[in-house]
């Protein structure tokens, strides 16, 4: 993955992006006392547009709020910057990655640092790969347990947070699949590293509430567009096995948008491959990021004069 881009904005400037590093001795680089979002930009028949940026940055400075400290930005700043920032690398298209970090002693004193935040922005395909969203992406149940809401703060992006997704991540990859399923510390599923999981059994769409689990803002996208096209969709307490058992599983997030899951702990997922139900739903999901749904204007943030779209 090429995380390439021109620049990266660095508390108001921009910054060429060799240039863009921190220091080693940053608390955040040492124990991971940071925030960060995962969003992406998409090519639409208007120009470039950024999929419910106003909720990613609120979630943004709600993560750094959370962690006890404050972003320095509102939210319609940090939606500027991020419009600049995409126009200035003249990105149709990219992922976007808004960041904070400490800088400040080494300590476990939060208030002995201060805050800087960072947005960065690069080329990101499909996070599971294609051919994932065509055939579905195998997951494990992983052995690593989702952290408890009373230790880690489940509703923030906070970079530290992210060691447990890794050490689950990186076990089902090497165990030859492409995504780790978490379970909450009472047993059960909570959501995958970096994706919230959905089941449908019949005309039924259900997934796990939010108390143990990120608020995925693809998430509620979903289940909106899941409304939207007649499926109930029921919060709910979720079993292992009742993974096995369900017609489709989905997952959603920002980087694997909505990727079927064929496979759990080596039993097929229904016909073992991507279902009805979550091919409409994948369909109405690119329809609306594309700007080409009903729900395209309300959710897309244009971001206007890239001299590409222009010409
Ligand atoms: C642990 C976790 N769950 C769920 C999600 C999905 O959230 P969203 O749809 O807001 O990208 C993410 C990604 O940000 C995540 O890291």
């Amino acid at each position: 993955m090429a995380m390439e881009s021109k620049y990266i904005w660095m508390d108001g400037d921009f910054v060429p992006f060799e240039k863009a590093t921190v220091h080693a001795l940053s608390p955040t680089i040492h124990y991971g006392p940071g925030a960060f979002e995962g969003i992406r930009c998409y090519v639409t028949n208007k120009g470039p547009g950024v999929f419910r940026l106003r909720e990613h940055m609120e979630r943004f400075r709600s993560s750094i709020h959370i962690l006890g400290m404050e972003c320095p930005y509102t939210v319609e700043e940090l939606i500027e910057a991020t419009h600049e920032t995409i126009r200035k690398n003249d990105f149709e298209e990219c992922y976007i990655r808004p960041f904070m970090y400490l800088e400040g002693p080494l300590g476990l004193n939060l208030d002995a640092s201060e805050v800087r935040i960072s947005i960065a922005t690069w080329l990101w395909g499909p996070y599971l790969g294609e051919e994932a969203l065509e055939q579905g992406a195998k997951a494990i149940v992983s052995s690593f347990t989702r952290m408890h809401h009373n230790s880690s703060m489940t509703k923030a992006k906070i970079g530290g947070q992210y060691v447990n997704s890794m050490l689950a991540k990186t076990l089902a990859t090497r165990q030859g699949f492409d995504e780790a399923i978490l379970l909450d510390p009472d047993g059960y599923v909570a959501e995958c590293s970096g994706e919230n999981i959905f089941l449908v059994r019949g005309d039924k769409v259900y997934t796990p509430n939010k108390a143990n689990i990120l608020e995925g803002i693809t998430r509620e996208s979903v289940m909106t567009l899941c409304e939207d096209l007649g499926y109930e969709v029921i919060e709910e307490p979720i079993s292992r096995d009742q993974l096995y058992i369900a017609d489709e599983i989905f997952i959603s997030g920002t980087a694997a948008e909505v990727t079927p899951i064929s496979e759990v702990d080596y039993r097929k997922i229904g016909a073992g491959k991507r279902g009805p139900v979550t091919h409409k739903v994948q369909n109405l999901f690119f329809e609306t990021t594309h700007g080409k749904g009903a729900r395209s204007d309300e959710w897309i943030s244009m971001v206007g004069n890239l001299k590409k779209v222009q010409s």
